[in-house]
């Protein structure tokens, strides 16, 4: 903590954001400036030219309106600390932790501490903060779910938004674009179109470092782009944009398969830090880029028309690092999978020191990160761990949303060294499912994914693990007398899941053996010294961690909170 407190000391120690809702036809703002001396947020309120009779400023868990924290503004009255109970009944708290500092007009200003310790209040974290905003134009809001009351949830980060200086770049930046030109969206619920484009000759001819990457996202079609992902190609490929799994995709588009941004709803802007860059172009043969766009149309509207893409600023003035994505967390397999009814059911996925002994010598920095998980993630975060014992966390959203997806940057930097271990958890609510979620790529399938951003580039582009195949199929044949040739989604949806069940599954995913996806940039594996043979990564060891030793911040137990 110290460290983190010298931080905020030196550069800022107040940093701010807003969110923005449209209720009744009328422009709701929220503003706040966050105090890090005084841990304690303003927040100011703006509610519009028509301002309603009564409105309330929410945090959720989880976005769920019902048992959340609540902030009562009844016109001309003081502002009241309250809260919403299981039922959806505005009540007042016990204790009042927020402050009135100013009402003027339609607009509201008031104090609120980032912890409380007031069970009935939500403890403000870092990583996705879930809000919401209520209003009724005709009484004072009882309940929530009263017709009268527009209510609407909103994603924001309020603590660790710092400015990290990303904006400066080289005179000789240059910009351009890689768009779906004139894309149809499907009138279907998932597409992934696919848009391959050359690099502009001056990169190709010259190495050039890629410093910013910003997402373009036709003005209307906001709700469309759910998420997108970057590759380079290593083969020349034929300019394209069509569908992913169409039969006139390019086949050398196969080779596009090194990762270099991800974007997902809700993100700005990649900036890297000013002493690295991403290295693209400047090799003998013709490069090429291809978007993946994630189109999400659940309504199967047709006849939408899309530009969206990526924007790439580059520079020919190297910086002083070339830089890197890697992947850690869960292979997308369906090893790795959920058990129905679990309000928190949690696997890790490990990048073991077998992986990060491929590193380079001195290691790397890491600078950003992207926690990413479908509709089920609920909390993710990595620790760190070197010689087995726990010496930090490179990210962690304890509430997180799959509806906003962010670039978090990572202060200060994590150096990770040869031999330590990377442990990714992802914790899923599958309590709404009544059958076993699976690890898979579909929107209904589940993921748990950090995409770390970092220099100096290393030749490491995927860090993840499995459960082993082997061990899961034999639990199955064990346990639940099951055939063990079974194709495993089958094991799965073959037993009937009880809380028991799931715990005993938990325990094998902590304990069992893994199977490591520890690959370069071709897809490729690396070499595994510890295996069997060469390239055996099947059935490795579970590194022996220690966490125990790392203080966490706040105890639940003498500072409660709603989120707890
Ligand atoms: C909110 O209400 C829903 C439906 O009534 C219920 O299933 C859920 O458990 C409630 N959530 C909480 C936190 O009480
Ligand atoms: C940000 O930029 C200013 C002006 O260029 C500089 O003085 C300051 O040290 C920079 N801060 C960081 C964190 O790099
Ligand atoms: C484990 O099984 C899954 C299918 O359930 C398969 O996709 C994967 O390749 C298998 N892993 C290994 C290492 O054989």
């Amino acid at each position: 903590m110290k460290t983190l407190f010298a931080f905020f000391a030196l550069f800022s120690c107040v940093s701010a954001g807003q969110i923005l809702s449209v209720l009744n036809d009328n422009q709701i703002s929220v503003k706040w400036t966050v105090n890090y001396k005084t841990q304690a947020v303003v927040f100011s309120a703006n509610l519009g030219d028509n301002p309603p009779k009564s409105f309330i400023f929410g945090f959720s868990d989880h976005g769920q309106y019902n048992f959340s924290d609540a902030i009562i503004y009844h016109a001309g009255k003081k502002v009241l600390d309250g809260y919403i109970d299981r039922n959806m009944v505005v009540m007042p708290d016990l204790s009042q932790n927020v402050k009135t500092l100013r009402i003027r007009g339609n607009q509201i200003t008031f104090k609120r501490p980032f912890t409380t310790c007031d069970a009935q209040d939500y403890s403000i974290e870092s990583g996705t903060t879930q809000m919401f905003v209520a209003a009724s134009w005709q009484h004072e809001i009882r309940r929530l779910d009263d017709n009268h009351v527009y209510k609407e949830m909103r994603f924001a980060k309020i603590l660790g938004e710092e400015d990290d200086n990303f904006t400066e770049f080289e005179v000789d930046a240059r910009k351009f674009r890689v768009l779906a030109d004139e894309a149809k969206i499907p009138a279907e619920t998932t597409t992934y179109w696919c848009v391959v484009k050359q690099l502009p000759d001056t990169v190709q001819k010259k190495k050039h470092h890629v410093i910013g990457i910003d997402p373009v996202i036709e003005a209307g079609n906001e709700m469309y782009v759910h998420h997108m992902e970057v590759f380079l190609c290593s083969d020349e490929v034929k300019e394209y944009s069509g569908n992913c799994n169409s039969d006139v995709k390019p086949s050398a588009s196969k080779s596009c398969s090194h990762v270099i941004a991800a974007w997902a709803m809700g993100e700005g802007s990649i900036r890297y830090p000013q002493e690295a860059g991403l290295p693209l172009g400047g090799l003998r043969k013709t490069v090429s880029i291809m978007v993946e766009i994630h189109y999400n149309n659940p309504d199967r509207d047709s006849g939408v028309v899309d530009n969206s893409g990526v924007q790439f600023i580059v520079t020919p003035s190297l910086r002083q690092f070339d830089a890197g994505i890697m992947e850690l967390g869960l292979v997308y397999s369906d090893a790795n999978s959920i058990p129905p009814g679990q309000k928190a059911f949690a696997i890790s996925g490990v990048c073991a020191p077998e992986c990060t002994n491929n590193l380079p010598e001195e290691g790397i920095n890491i600078f950003a990160s992207q926690l990413h998980a479908h509709l089920t993630g609920r909390k993710l975060w990595t620790s760190h761990f070197r010689n087995g014992v726990k010496i930090g966390e490179v990210n962690r959203d304890m509430h997180y949303s799959p509806h906003w997806q962010h670039l978090q940057t990572v202060k200060p930097r994590v150096n990770v060294r040869r031999g330590d271990s990377l442990v990714t958890t992802c914790v899923y609510d599958t309590s709404a499912r009544s059958k076993t979620t699976l690890g898979g790529y579909g929107i209904e399938d589940e993921m748990c994914v950090n995409y770390v951003y970092y220099y100096p580039a290393s030749a490491i582009e995927v860090c993840k693990s499995a459960i082993s195949n082997s061990t899961l199929r034999s639990y199955f044949g064990i346990r639940h007398e099951l055939k063990t040739t079974l194709p495993i989604p089958e094991l799965y949806n073959s037993v009937d899941w009880n809380d028991d069940y799931a715990a005993e599954l938990g325990a094998l995913f902590n304990t069992a053996p893994l199977n490591m996806n520890c690959l370069k940039a071709d897809g490729n594996l690396f070499p595994n010294k510890a295996g069997t043979k060469r390239f055996d990564w099947e059935k490795l060891q579970q590194p022996k961690l220690y966490a125990a030793p790392f203080v966490k911040q706040r105890d639940s137990m003498e500072c409660p909170a709603m989120n707890d």
